[in-house]
C-alpha cells in the first residue's frame, strides 16, 4: 500500500496548502496559456514541490485540453499521480546526474506527446547534476521543443548554476506554519479515519521542523505503533520529544525566578524518563522563540501550535526582558555543551537553570555582567520585568514589543561618580554636585537576595510613570554582603586590569562604615598594598557594578592575610608577577624605552 503521504499528495491546486502565491500563479499561467518551457521550484523537504510539479503536469494534460481545474479522477491524472504517464518524466538527480543521463533526457525531449498534451519533467534535486551535465542541459532548457516542459525542484537553489536559474521561472515555496501542518494531518486523520488531539498533532507538527511530509509520516508511524487511536503518550514515545507543556512550565519557572519549580520541573521530566538532552534542545529552542517574540512583538503563525499555546509564549516573552533570555539560552547552550563532554545531563540542566532562575547565586562574570546589564537598563529607564510577581499581566500587551533597551542617553557609567585621588581621606566618596549614579528602582525580590542599592529615592529625571519603589525595599549594603562579593568583584577587576587583580587576590574587605570601605592586606604585602592604592579607580567600578554604590576605599596592612593563603613578599610577589605577566623592573634612573 502506498504510504501516507503519497496517499494524500495533493491532487488539486486547492489541497495545496501555504504555498497560495505560487498556485495562483501556475493557475493564471496556464488558463492564459503562457506556460513557461523551464521552471524552477526552489524550498525545503516536503514543501509541495514535486506535488506541485504533478499538479501542473495533471493541468497541461488534462482531458480535452489544460484546465486548471482538472479531474484528479481523470486517466490521464491517475497515471501522473502514480508516476505511470508516459508524458510526464520524473528524474532524480540525486542519481541520474551525469553528461549521459542528460545526453538520453535530450533525445527523449523532441519526442511527441502521447496524449496530446505537453511533456513535462520533473528533476528533483536538481541541484545534484554534475557541471558538465548542466553545461549540456543549458541549451536544451533554453529552447526546449514547444510541447515540452521542464520542472526543477530543489532544496538548495544556490547550487544551480545561475546561467540555469536565469532561464527558469523561478518559484520559492513557503515554509509551512505549525498550524498549516497541523491542518493537514487534522484533514488527513479525519479521511484515514484516524482519532488524535490537538495536542498531539502540534507536537507532530513541531517535531517536523516544515515538512509535510515528515509530519504524515510520523503520523503514519503512530498508527502503526498504536492503532488509529494515537494519544498524546504515543507522540512522545515515538517522537521523544520532550512534552510541550513541560518545556513551558520550566520557562515559566525562570519568568517567576523560580529555582524551586525549575527543579520541581527537572524532577517531574526525570520521573517521565525521557531524554533529558533532548529537553534541554526543546527548552533551547522555546526560548529561541521567545526570543523571536520579544524582537517581533507577535508570535509568528509557525510558532504556534494551540491557542493556549500562543497565549503561554506571549505572556512569557512580556515577562522576561530580552537580556534574560539571551542569558538562559546561552546557560542552556552551555549545557548541552557540557553533556557533549560528557557531564552528566541532570546535573547540568538543574545547573542552567538554577542559574538563570537566580543569577545573584552565579559569580562567574557573565552572571555580573549580566547583572550590570540589568541594572544599566533599569537605569535607563526601561520598565523593570515582572519577574518574581509571575502571572503578573500588569505589562500591557503592548510590552511584547519591549527589546533591547530603549535608544536615548547610556547611564553614566560607573566610574563617572567615582573620586580618583588616592588619599581622599577626608571627602566622602561622592561630593554632592557629583551627580552621583541615580538610585536603581529594584523590585523586591531581586535587591533582598542580589545588590544592595543607593537610597532608592526616584531619580531626579525619572519620568513620572518612572515606577519608584519605596525606600523599604532595598536593604542597606553590609560587610557580609561585600564579603559574598568580593572574589567576584577581584573577579572582575582581574578582567579589567590583571595585575591589579593579582594583587587585590591578597586582600580582604574588613569594615564598612557608611560609604567607606576599608581593604586589610597582609603585613607582609606592603607592596601588594600599594600598588593596589593607586589602582582604586578599577575596584570602585567593579563594586559600583556589583553594589550600585560609590565606595571610598581604605587601605590598610592588618596582622594577617586570608586565613591559610600564604602572604607573598613583595620579592615573591614581583618575581610573580613577572613570570604571570611578563612583568618588567623599571629602575628609577632607567632611560625609558621607546
Ligand atoms: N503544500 C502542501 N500541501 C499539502 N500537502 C503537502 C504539501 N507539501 C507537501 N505535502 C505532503 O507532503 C508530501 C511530500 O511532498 P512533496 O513530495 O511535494 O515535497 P517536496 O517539496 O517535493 O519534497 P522534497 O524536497 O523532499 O522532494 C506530499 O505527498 C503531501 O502529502
Ligand atoms: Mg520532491
Amino acid at each position: 500500500m502506498l504510504s501516507l503521504y503519497r496517499r494524500h499528495r495533493p491532487r488539486t491546486f486547492e489541497n495545496v496548502v501555504g504555498q497560495d502565491h505560487i498556485v495562483r500563479t501556475l493557475r493564471n499561467a496556464v488558463e492564459l496559456d503562457k506556460v513557461h518551457h523551464a521552471y524552477l521550484f526552489v524550498g525545503s523537504r516536503g514543501t509541495g514541490k514535486t506535488s506541485m510539479a504533478k499538479l501542473l503536469a495533471c493541468a497541461l494534460n488534462a482531458e480535452g485540453g489544460p484546465r486548471t481545474d482538472f479531474a484528479p479522477d481523470d486517466p490521464a491524472c491517475q497515471a501522473i499521480a502514480r508516476g505511470t504517464s508516459l508524458d510526464v518524466v520524473e528524474m532524480d538527480a540525486a542519481s541520474n546526474n551525469s553528461v549521459d543521463d542528460i545526453r538520453e533526457l535530450r533525445e527523449n525531449v523532441a519526442l511527441a506527446p502521447m496524449g496530446g498534451g505537453r511533456r513535462v519533467y520533473i528533476l528533483d534535486e536538481a541541484h545534484m547534476l554534475s557541471p558538465a551535465a548542466w553545461n549540456a542541459f543549458l541549451k536544451t532548457l533554453e529552447e526546449p521543443p514547444a510541447h515540452v516542459v521542464f520542472v526543477l525542484a530543489t532544496t538548495e537553489a544556490h547550487k544551480v548554476p545561475a546561467t540555469i536559474v536565469d532561464r527558469c521561472h523561478r518559484f520559492d515555496f513557503h515554509r509551512p506554519s505549525l498550524e498549516q501542518i497541523a491542518g493537514v494531518l487534522r484533514r488527513v486523520a479525519a479521511e484515514e479515519g484516524i482519532q488524535i488531539p490537538d495536542p498531539a498533532l502540534g507536537m507532530i507538527a513541531r517535531a517536523a521542523t516544515g515538512s509535510f511530509r515528515d509530519a504524515l509520516g510520523t503520523l503514519e508511524q503512530l498508527v502503526t505503533y498504536g492503532g488509529s487511536e494515537v494519544k498524546v503518550d504515543h507522540v512522545l514515545e515515538i517522537l521523544g520529544v520532550a512534552d510541550a507543556e513541560l518545556v513551558l512550565d520550566t520557562a515559566e519557572a525562570l519568568v517567576d525566578h523560580d529555582a524551586r519549580a525549575a527543579l520541581l520541573a527537572v524532577e517531574r521530566l526525570s520521573g517521565s524518563g525521557r531524554d533529558l538532552t533532548q529537553f534541554m534542545r526543546d527548552l533551547a529552542a522555546h526560548l529561541r522563540h521567545l526570543f523571536v517574540v520579544q524582537t517581533l512583538g507577535q508570535v509568528p503563525d509557525s510558532f504556534s501550535v494551540t491557542a493556549e499555546h500562543t497565549g503561554r509564549l506571549r505572556s512569557q516573552a512580556e515577562r522576561l526582558n530580552q537580556s534574560e533570555v539571551l542569558r538562559a539560552v546561552e546557560l542552556v547552550a552551555e549545557a548541552l555543551r557540557a553533556v557533549k563532554d560528557g557531564s552528566e545531563p541532570r546535573i547540568q540542566l538543574e545547573l542552567a537553570l538554577m542559574k538563570a532562575a537566580r543569577p545573584e547565586s552565579d559569580l562567574s562574570l557573565q552572571a555580573l555582567m549580566f547583572r550590570i546589564e540589568q541594572l544599566e537598563q533599569r537605569l535607563a529607564g526601561a520598565p523593570a520585568t515582572a519577574r518574581g510577581r509571575s502571572g503578573d499581566a500588569a505589562a500591557p500587551a503592548a510590552k511584547v514589543t519591549r527589546g533591547p533597551a530603549p535608544p536615548g542617553p547610556a547611564p553614566p557609567t560607573p566610574s563617572a561618580p567615582v573620586p580618583s585621588s588616592p588619599d581622599e581621606s577626608v571627602a566622602e566618596p561622592v561630593a554632592a554636585g557629583d551627580a552621583p549614579p541615580r538610585p536603581v528602582a529594584q523590585p523586591a525580590g531581586e535587591g533582598a537576595r542580589g545588590l544592595a542599592v543607593a537610597e532608592a529615592a526616584p531619580a531626579p529625571d525619572a519620568s513620572p510613570d518612572e515606577e519608584a519603589l519605596p525606600a523599604t525595599t532595598a536593604p542597606e549594603l553590609d560587610l557580609d554582603r561585600l564579603k559574598a562579593l568580593w572574589p567576584a568583584a577581584v573577579e572582575a577587576v582581574r578582567l579589567e586590569k590583571a595585575m591589579v587583580g593579582a594583587l587585590l587576590a591578597d586582600a580582604q574587605p574588613t569594615a564598612l562604615e557608611g560609604s567607606r570601605l576599608t581593604l586589610t592586606f597582609p603585613q607582609a604585602a606592603e607592596f601588594s598594598k600599594r600598588k593596589a592604592e593607586s589602582n582604586r579607580e578599577v575596584l570602585q567600578q567593579a563594586l559600583h557594578g556589583l553594589t550600585g554604590r560609590s565606595l571610598a576605599l581604605s587601605y590598610e596592612l592588618g596582622a594577617n592575610g586570608p586565613a591559610g593563603a600564604p602572604t607573598l613578599t613583595s620579592e615573591e610577589l614581583l618575581e610573580r608577577l613577572k613570570e604571570e605577566f611578563g612583568a618588567e623592573e623599571i629602575f628609577e634612573d632607567d632611560p625609558p624605552t621607546s
